[in-house]
């Protein structure tokens, strides 16, 4: 049976073996996927034993930029992220890093939540990893404007400086931004401990604003929750977990899945 697995520690909580055994079921693909504890000190080690035999694997926390030193190749999003997701075996040996975050919640914004991001004013808060990941994606869709708004600005100025051959990208601290954005995308950690970026509420449109956490709960995130009270559209992470591993199965497997019913699937459990 063709291996595939997902990286990480802890790995238990993790929705990725689920959600491929569903892709597999739906496109009629024979392959097997597991959870794969690696050691904290020895991921390279870990990721190269099971490519032994492995075809591909996803990774995640804290072996993202790991994963991006162990790849022997790297697509030009992974490369831009400096951090990889998605590993694969190519014909020959060699392992590729890819890095399907970004496309993940651009799909997610898109195809599932029918946002357009072309000429809007974007607001993205953070600049950890999941920022730097999504950037190249959303800049892509030529919106007209990106503001990276982060607590430490420094990190947001480097990445605007990073960024800036790519759009119209800007650096900003949270406390400076008072005019409304068309979408606003939640790329810090904040929501994890129950908290909320210091924002003014009038970057919020009632009725026009889209918001969008990327992380994802039972409840609404302290981020949806503070925007619904003021109108806006929301959404949470969900999707975008979706969508990243729908990308990472059609990079392995040649086919696309439907991540619709799935996410609806993990929505119902979710709730449940
Ligand atoms: N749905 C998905 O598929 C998906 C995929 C990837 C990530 N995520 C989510 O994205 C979020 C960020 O992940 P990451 O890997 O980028 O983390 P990270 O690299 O650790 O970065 C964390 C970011 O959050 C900011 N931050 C943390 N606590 C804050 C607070 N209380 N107030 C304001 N800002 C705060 C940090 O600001 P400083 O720079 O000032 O420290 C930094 O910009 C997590 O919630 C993660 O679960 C979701």
């Amino acid at each position: 049976m063709d291996r595939y697995g997902v990286f990480g520690n802890p790995i238990g909580h993790s929705k990725s073996p689920q959600i491929h055994r569903l892709f597999a079921e739906q496109t009629g693909q024979a392959l097997s996927y597991e959870p794969l504890l690696a050691p904290l000190d020895d991921f390279s080690g870990f990721a190269r034993e099971f490519f032994a035999h492995g075809l591909g694997a996803n990774v995640t926390v804290p072996f993202k930029e790991e994963a991006f030193r162990l790849a022997d190749q790297l697509t030009e999003r992974a490369r831009r992220a400096g951090a990889v997701n998605t590993l694969m075996k190519l014909e020959d040996g060699p392992l590729l890093g890819d890095n399907t975050d970004g496309i993940g919640l651009v799909r997610d914004l898109l195809d599932n939540a029918g946002v357009v991001l072309q000429d809007k004013r974007v607001l993205l808060l953070g600049a950890g990893g999941a920022v730097r990941g999504v950037l190249e994606p959303l800049l892509t869709q030529r919106p007209a404007t990106l503001v990276i708004a982060n607590r430490t600005l420094g990190k947001a100025e480097q990445l605007a400086d990073e960024f800036g051959e790519l759009g119209p990208v800007s650096a900003s601290a949270f406390e400076q931004l008072q005019s409304p954005f068309d979408v606003i995308i939640n790329g810090t950690s904040a929501s994890l401990g129950g908290e909320l970026p210091p924002l003014a509420d009038s970057l919020i449109r009632s009725g026009t604003t889209f918001c969008y956490d990327m992380m994802y709960g039972a409840k609404p995130t302290p981020f949806c929750q503070w925007a619904a009270d003021l109108g806006a559209q929301t959404r949470d992470g969900l999707g975008m977990l979706v969508e990243q591993a729908a990308a990472a199965f059609e990079l392995w497997r040649g086919v696309r899945p439907d991540a619709v019913p799935v996410l609806t699937q993990l929505r119902q459990q979710l709730a449940g």
